[in-house]
């Protein structure tokens, strides 16, 4: 799988691993940085990431930050964009099964190394449910049409 990669100073520990990891797996990850702890906004990551999804170059997103929140509130400002915020496996695996959720973003003070692993594994296994799920989900999607980026 394409998967774009992109996290800030709170996330680039966590990033570093996870890319190494989705590669060991053999995906083909876009590595969008950060790669230091120099400060800096996590929208700028959000939004390289958000638009490689978006724009059919990569089919999934990774965002790490320290709360995975600000990633997520970013990500969801583009188009064609399903960015879940998720702290557990059991949210990870919703956000693809019920939400089709195609960017996960993960908190590095929230959440463990472990569970982050466990998360990001479940969450690339999981597959969209539909039926009832649909519905719902092409309800979110229109929600582009009101958007003007
Ligand atoms: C950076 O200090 C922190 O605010 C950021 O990583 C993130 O948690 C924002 O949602």
């Amino acid at each position: 799988m394409k998967i774009a990669v992109g996290a800030d100073h709170a996330g680039w520990k966590e990033k570093k691993w996870l890319v190494e990891h989705l590669r060991r797996l053999r995906h083909e990850v876009t590595d969008f940085g950060t790669d230091s702890e120099e400060p800096c906004d996590y929208a700028d990551y959000a939004v390289m990431v958000a638009h490689a999804v978006s724009d059919g170059r990569c089919q999934r997103g990774l965002l790490v930050c320290g709360t995975g929140l600000g990633m997520s509130m970013a990500a969801n400002k583009i188009k064609g964009v399903r960015a879940a915020a998720c702290q557990s496996v059991d949210a990870a695996r919703y956000s693809r099964t019920h939400n089709d959720a195609n960017v996960l973003c993960v908190g590095s003070r929230l959440t463990s190394s472990q569970t982050i692993r466990e998360m990001v594994d479940v969450w690339l296994a999981s597959t969209v449910e539909g039926g009832r799920h649909q519905q719902r989900v092409d309800k979110i999607n229109k929600l582009d049409e009101s958007r003007r980026c």
